[in-house]
């Protein structure tokens, strides 16, 4: 049978099949999800095998396993490496969902649940790719090493240690990743930029304990306007980073870069709506689709401290405190990014508060040519499983892996996406398109078929 027949006979099969991994809560960040974990690694082990892919093994790590499995009956032909995670985000708040998060259901057009769209219905479509190619022809065209991550979302903390231990194992020609979004509807996308990201929390501690707000209220500092103060401090009136030494070592993009990134089949209306904010705010002087992925920013993730409960309570806390992230892009180095930040952040302090910085983790960014004949390859076997035009795209999301990947064995990594913006990666009511998960599978299957001409 022809290969994209099958897949299209297929349809529901496969499905049923995903639904089947989204309804394991493989929660990577909580320990009561360990279970899980195990469970979502042993069923990507499974339907690797299922695929044809042979010395299958869920790997131990000091947290979560890495599912590896390779295929290498196809000599003189290219080695391909498939990274992607089978961890997700935690789906609280639960009661914004629609449907349940780890009920995957099917609406208008949509498959519904925690991990859809980011990334085990990624996954999924090179797993149902990759059983298509051998139930067609018997055999897998080229040489395939598959290795799916449990600790995507909390940082792959020890995914870099399995690589160096298996360096020899995972050499490939190429690095292929779905674990990215495609620009809009009906435009299939390869990226080939990431933002790195950094991750800090801050403390700020003032009286030694909760004070009464009228006893001494007027008289101490509070860590909460402290806090605030200082937070407002780190961007401009024209939302630049007010760190000093922040943006002196990001790499001028290019006229034709920049020129290629703004003629983009994208819409600003879109982009609006999307966000529902009811205006946008972004550094001046760059239009968004540069501010999202050619420039690095500073955001605060979350803020707490005092009494946050029902009703009133006249306290002066003696803590707050502040989580933070930078994104950052080429030719910043994260380490003195992360220097740069917690110095800058001291200086601000008055002597009235103590605090505590800490880098909870770091991350380079990649940008990577896109000119070695396999993107040639991809953008064919997108545009042959859309039946749309496919486009270059960097993106402000971050995959720590890649650049480690792409620093060390300095391979081509094609990144081809299939979550769209707006399908509430990390948010509630997560979901990825149908028409793009079915349209992924057939894709990537001929991407497969096609590389074996590489
Ligand atoms: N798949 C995303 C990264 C992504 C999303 C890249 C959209 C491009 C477009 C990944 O699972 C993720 O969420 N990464 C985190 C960083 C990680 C270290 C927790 C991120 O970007 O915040
Ligand atoms: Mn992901
Ligand atoms: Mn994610």
């Amino acid at each position: 049978m022809d290969l994209t027949e099958y897949v299209d006979s297929k349809q529901e099969e496969h499905l049923n099949e995903l639904k089947e991994l989204l309804r394991i809560p493989s929660v990577s960040t909580k320990s009561e999800h360990k279970a899980d974990i195990e469970r979502a690694a042993r069923w990507v082990a499974e339907k690797l095998r299922a695929a044809g892919l042979e010395n299958v093994e869920v790997a131990p790590t000091k947290m979560h396993p890495i599912v590896y499995g390779e295929s290498l009956r196809a000599p003189g032909k290219p080695t391909v490496l498939l990274y992607g995670h089978y961890d997700v985000q935690p789906a609280e708040p639960l009661d914004l969902w629609t449907s349940p998060a780890f009920e995957p259901t099917v609406r208008d057009g949509n498959l519904y649940g925690r991990g859809t769209a980011d990334d085990k219905g990624q996954v999924h479509i090179h797993l149902k790719a990759l059983q298509a190619l051998r139930n067609c022809s018997g055999k897998l065209p080229i040489n395939v090493k598959a290795m799916i991550e449990g600790e995507e979302e909390i940082g792959s903390v020890n995914l870099w240690q399995f690589v160096q231990q298996n360096r020899g194992r995972l050499q490939a020609d190429a690095l292929l990743v779905s674990d990215t979004a495609m620009l809009a509807k009906g435009v299939p996308s390869i990226t080939y930029g990431l933002r790195g990201l950094n991750y800090y929390q801050m403390e700020i501690i003032g009286p030694a304990q909760d004070l009464h707000s009228g006893v001494f209220g007027g008289a101490v500092p509070n860590p909460i306007t402290i806090l605030a103060e200082t937070i407002a401090k780190l961007h401009d009136r024209n939302f630049r980073v007010a760190i000093p030494g922040f943006y002196d070592d990001v790499a001028p993009v290019s006229r034709e870069e920049r020129k290629a990134l703004n003629s983009l089949p994208w819409k600003e209306k879109d982009f609006r709506r999307m966000v529902g904010a009811p205006a946008l705010s972004g550094e001046k002087g760059f239009t968004i689709v540069e501010q999202l992925w050619t420039r690095p920013t500073l955001e605060v993730n979350g803020i707490w401290g005092g009494y946050t409960g029902e009703g009133a309570k006249t306290v002066i806390p003696s803590k707050a405190v502040a989580k933070l992230s930078t994104r950052l892009v080429p030719q910043q180095d994260p380490a003195k990014i992360a220097k740069l930040v917690g110095r800058h952040i001291q200086k601000l302090l008055p002597k009235t508060v103590t605090h505590k910085f800490e880098v909870l983790s770091t991350g380079k960014p990649w940008v990577a040519p896109y000119t070695h004949p396999i993107f040639q390859k991809a953008i064919h076997a997108l545009e042959t499983g859309f039946g749309k035009k496919a486009v270059f795209i960097r993106e402000g999301g971050s995959i720590p892996f890649v650049t480690q990947m792409y620093d060390t064995f300095k391979v081509p990594c094609v990144l081809l996406g299939f979550g769209l913006p707006d399908e509430n990666a990390h948010a509630p009511d997560e979901h990825i398109a149908l028409e793009n998960y079915f349209a992924g599978i057939k894709s990537v299957a001929l991407f497969y078929e096609q590389l074996a001409t590489l």
